[in-house]
């Protein structure tokens, strides 16, 4: 398994595959992009990966972009070693793993924005949150050329944004959207689980068990609220109920498809 530090390097590795075997011209290159702290739900978009591609490539890059609580940004876990073992374990071939400077060295002077559906439920309240997203993915497709890229539904509005991005920039690659791991009691699994206290972890599970079984956004919300959860929304849209609700200091989102 390689790993690449800087776009150039990765752009040498893709050339040298491409000599050897036909990278760009004949192989399918999947590509799964995280901010590591690897958990199950990242192993199944390798796992999609690994069943439909010749190269799978893992990208892991805590993109400061998209941060818009610097010290959520700060505080986002990190777990180098573990998450190597995760893709050796997955078949990984290559990963990426650059630094801010060298995916930044415009200084940020240039960025994807969209203008309707980013400024609604997580744009609402994280301001900036997907010009950064959408910058950073941006920047990634073009280094890693990926065949198909492979996104969790777990963050339903990114990979909503994402596919747009790729239809509007005409990009020649497909979105492949991998439905939610959760946890046994019901919890979507997320990085950010890690930084939840035992009993936060205890009654994490209940965002999830609420939305599915509420009548109504409103009544999910009375009952959270109810329970403690300090609630950032809950919105019906498209046939999905969202949900983000803060534990302490970490924001946790959730979302399901309405029968
Ligand atoms: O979902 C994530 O982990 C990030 O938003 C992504 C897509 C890797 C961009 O930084």
């Amino acid at each position: 398994m390689k790993i690449l530090e800087t776009p150039q390097a990765f752009r040498e590795w893709r050339e040298e595959q491409a000599k050897l075997v036909g990278f760009v011209a004949s192989r399918r290159v999947g590509f799964v992009p995280t901010m590591g702290a690897l958990h199950e739900g990242h192993a199944s978009l390798l796992k999609r990966a690994r069943a439909q591609s010749d190269v799978v490539v893992l990208s892991i890059f805590v993109n400061p972009a998209q941060f818009n609580d610097p010290n959520d940004f700060q505080k986002y876990p990190k777990t180098w070693e573990q998450d190597l073992e995760i893709a050796r374990r997955e078949g990984v071939d290559a990963i990426f793993a650059p630094r801010a400077p060298d995916m930044y060295p415009d200084g940020y002077k240039y960025k994807v924005t969209e203008n309707e559906v980013s400024t609604v439920l997580c744009g609402a309240s994280r301001p900036g949150h997907f010009d950064g997203v959408l910058s950073v993915v941006m920047k990634l497709f073009q280094i890693v050329q990926p065949t198909k890229a492979y996104f969790g539904e777990k963050d339903y509005q990114q990979l909503s944004l994402i596919r747009g991005m790729v239809d509007a920039f005409f990009l020649p690659l497909e979105i492949v959207p991998v439905e939610t791991m959760r946890e046994a009691d019901g919890l979507a699994m997320s990085s950010r689980n890690r930084r939840l206290t035992p009993e936060q972890r205890a009654q994490a599970p209940r965002i999830y068990q609420i939305i599915v079984k509420a009548s109504s956004s409103d009544e999910a919300r009375r009952q959270l609220e109810a329970e403690g959860f300090k609630v950032d929304y809950v919105l019906d849209r498209e046939n999905r109920r969202f949900v983000a609700v803060f534990m302490g200091e970490v924001r946790l989102i959730d979302n399901v498809e309405l029968q």
